[in-house]
């Protein structure tokens, strides 16, 4: 499979097989993850591997109750350390860095023949609870993964055209 075809084929699933996924595997996909670019390259990321059937249920309820959580083998928490720094643009870059290395794991995990749904709705500090997350630390990402139980359709993207400008921001975009 090649890059552009992981990209096509990634979707976020929210219901997984009882299958286990082997200990080889989630290394091969976080390794991925370390990988990963960084401000100052200062790899701030943390990975928790939840398998815990009772800590992953806790964490499918610090996520509103979104229960597929729970369903998943592996339940990964994408953690930030070094939170302070931010870059000269502005913006903090724990959360682009997590992020990005979050992104990575999503499509190793498409290469690995497994699924994945980033989870942003969950309220960090009651997720910090069950995982015993200091507070100099923060949680970016649950990332639910295992053997899809089903095969979502692609959902829709805008075109090309109206979300890429030429040299200067458009005065559509004002909009
Ligand atoms: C930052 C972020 C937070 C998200 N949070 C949730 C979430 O809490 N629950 C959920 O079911 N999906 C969540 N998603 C998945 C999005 O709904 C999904 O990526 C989007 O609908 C596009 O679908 P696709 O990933 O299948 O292409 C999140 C995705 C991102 C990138």
């Amino acid at each position: 499979m090649d890059f552009y075809e992981v990209v096509r084929r990634r979707r976020s699933v929210r219901s997984f097989l009882p299958r286990d996924v082997s200990d080889e595997k989630v290394r091969r996909i976080i390794a991925t993850g370390l990988a990963a670019q960084s401000a100052k390259n200062r790899q701030p990321w943390r990975f928790i591997v939840v398998r815990d059937a009772a800590a992953k249920k806790a964490l499918a309820k610090a996520a509103k109750n979104q229960h597929f959580i729970a369903e998943a083998p592996v339940v990964l928490a994408a953690c930030a350390v070094d939170t302070d720094y931010v870059m000269t643009c502005g913006q903090p870059a724990y959360t682009v860095d997590v992020s990005i290395a979050v992104d990575h794991i999503t499509l190793a995990a498409v290469v690995e023949g497994l699924s994945s749904c980033w989870i942003g709705a969950f309220h960090e500090d009651k997720a910090k609870e069950v995982l015993g997350v200091p507070d100099t630390a923060r949680i970016v990402a649950l990332l639910p993964m295992g053997y899809a139980a089903s095969s979502p359709e692609p959902t829709s993207r805008g075109s090309f055209e109206d979300r890429v400008a030429k040299d200067t921001w458009p005065e559509a975009w004002n909009a």
